[in-house]
C-alpha cells in the first residue's frame, strides 16, 4: 500500500501532533476540522511550535517551512475524498464519531484505511458504524504525539490481517515503533499510566504531600520524564478522567474507579494546559 497523502481528521492537541508527525515523515497531510478557525489555530501552533523546537536544536534547522509546507487545512470534508488513509482524531464522543464514519462511508475510496486514534472507545464499535469495517483499526499515539516514539496498532474484531499489517508499515514508515495490541480498555499504555495518575491524585487528596513534590518524587525516584500533575495537565484531565471512567465501566473493578479530585478538576473547567489552568497554572 503506497501511501501519499493522508487526512488527519480533527484539529484538537492529538491531530496537530500526528499532522506534525506525519507531515515531518514526508507524507502531504490534510488536517480537517469542522471550524476553519479551530484549523488554523492548530496550523498557526505547529509552526510556532516548529519555531521553538528549531530554535531550540530540537528539529533541524529548515523543519518548519518542510512540515507545514506539507500540510493543508480544511473544513470541508469533501475535501479528502482523494487520500491515500485516514487517522481520525475526532472528539471522544461515539455518536458524533458514528456520523463521522458514516459520512466516510460515501466519500471514501473502498480500499482505503481508516485509522482511529481513540484512547477510550471500542474500536469494534467505531468499525461497525464504517461501511467497510475491515478497513478500520486503532492507531494509538502518544502525546506529544510528534516526539513520541510508540503507536499501539490495534485491530477491531472485524479488522483484517492486510489492514493491520498496512498500519504497521505505515507507523514504521513515519518513523515511530509500533506494536501490536489486542482490543481491551486502555490497552497498555493507558492501563498502566492513567491508573498511576489517578493514584496521584488520591495521594494528593489524602494530603500525602504537594502536587510539586508528587511530581519531584515521580521524577527523581523513578526516573519518569515529568511527574504525574504535569503529565495530566499535558494529556487534559478531561481526557485523562474520561480513561478511568472507560476502565472502571469495561472491567467494573473498583481499583479503576475516578478520583474525586479528577472530576472536581473536569467540574470547574481546568483541564490542563489547553485552558491554561489544571494541576498548575499556565496563563502567564
Ligand atoms: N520536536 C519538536 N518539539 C519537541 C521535541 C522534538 N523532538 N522535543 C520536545 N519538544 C517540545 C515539547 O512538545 C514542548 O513544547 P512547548 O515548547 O510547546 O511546551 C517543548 O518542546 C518542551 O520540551 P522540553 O525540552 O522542555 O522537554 P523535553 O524535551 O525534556 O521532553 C517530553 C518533553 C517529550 C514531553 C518528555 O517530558 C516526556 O517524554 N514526557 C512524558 C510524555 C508521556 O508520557 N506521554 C504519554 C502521555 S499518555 C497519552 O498520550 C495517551 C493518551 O491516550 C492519553
Amino acid at each position: 500500500m503506497e501511501v501519499n497523502k493522508v487526512a488527519v481528521l480533527g484539529a484538537g492537541t492529538m491531530g496537530m501532533g500526528i499532522a506534525w508527525a506525519v507531515a515531518g515523515a514526508g507524507k502531504k497531510v490534510v488536517l480537517y476540522d469542522i471550524k476553519q478557525e479551530i484549523v488554523d489555530k492548530t496550523l498557526e501552533r505547529i509552526g510556532k511550535g516548529l519555531a521553538r523546537a528549531e530554535e531550540k536544536g530540537q528539529a533541524p534547522a529548515g523543519a518548519k517551512d518542510f512540515v507545514t509546507g506539507n500540510i493543508t487545512g480544511t473544513s470541508t470534508l469533501q475535501d479528502i475524498a482523494d487520500v491515500d488513509f485516514v487517522i481520525e482524531t475526532v472528539v471522544e464522543n461515539m455518536e458524533i464519531k458514528k456520523i463521522v464514519y458514516g459520512e466516510l462511508s460515501s466519500i471514501l475510496k473502498p480500499e482505503i484505511i481508516v485509522a482511529t486514534n481513540t484512547s477510550s472507545l471500542s474500536i469494534t464499535e467505531i468499525a461497525a458504524a464504517y461501511a467497510r469495517p475491515d478497513k478500520v483499526v486503532g492507531m494509538h499515539f502518544f502525546n506529544p504525539a510528534m516526539v513520541m516514539a510508540l503507536i499501539e496498532v490495534i485491530p477491531a474484531l472485524q479488522t483484517s490481517d492486510e489492514t493491520t499489517e498496512a498500519v504497521m508499515e505505515l507507523s514504521k514508515a513515519i518513523g515511530k515503533k509500533p506494536i501490536k495490541v489486542k482490543e481491551g480498555p486502555g490497552f497498555v499504555v493507558n492501563r498502566i499510566l492513567i491508573p498511576g495518575m489517578n493514584e496521584a491524585a488520591f495521594i494528593a487528596m489524602e494530603g500525602l504531600a504537594s502536587y510539586e513534590d508528587i511530581d519531584k518524587a515521580m521524577k527523581l525516584g523513578a526516573g519518569w520524564p515529568m511527574g504525574p500533575f504535569t503529565l495530566c495537565d499535558m494529556v487534559g484531565i478531561d481526557i485523562g478522567l474520561e480513561v478511568c471512567n472507560v476502565l472502571y465501566r469495561e472491567t467494573g473493578d473498583p481499583k479503576y474507579r475516578p478520583a474525586g479530585l479528577l472530576k472536581q478538576m473536569v467540574r470547574a473547567g481546568w483541564l490542563g494546559r489547553k485552558t491554561g489552568k489544571g494541576f498548575y497554572d499556565y496563563s502567564k
